[in-house]
């Protein structure tokens, strides 16, 4: 069978655009523990029924945020401290966290999420 040279080169770099796009998403395991997690680029929030995926890009300026104090989630930089539902409960920041999309993967059961 001969491919048309054009078809082929379309079909690598769609390949190719969704090999990127894997490689630059995080994966967690659905054996995480409760509570909040910082895992890179990503803020995992799981409680007994229901697993959230935030950005840990600071909504302020950017800054990642990695830590939590008595219960929120506190951006190092300067200050602004989000609830467990990514709202903002002290600024500077103004805007709550950023919901990041995932998919299950259906053979091995791990969240695949795209940050932002
Ligand atoms: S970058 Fe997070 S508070 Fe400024």
């Amino acid at each position: 069978m001969i491919i048309p040279a054009g078809w082929a080169w379309i079909e690598l770099i769609n390949r190719q655009q969704k090999l990127n796009a894997l490689k630059q998403s995080v994966i967690i395991t659905p054996d995480i523990a409760g509570g909040i997690t910082f895992k890179g680029k990503v803020i995992v929030y799981k409680d007994k029924s229901s697993i959230t995926f935030y950005s840990s890009k600071c909504t302020h300026l950017g800054c990642t945020i990695n830590k939590m104090e008595n219960g929120v989630i506190v951006c190092p930089c300067h200050g602004s401290k989000y609830d467990l539902n990514g709202n903002v409960i002290e600024g500077p920041a103004v805007n709550s966290l950023t919901k990041l999309d995932y998919k299950v993967d259906p053979k091995t059961g791990n969240y695949i999420v795209k940050p932002v």
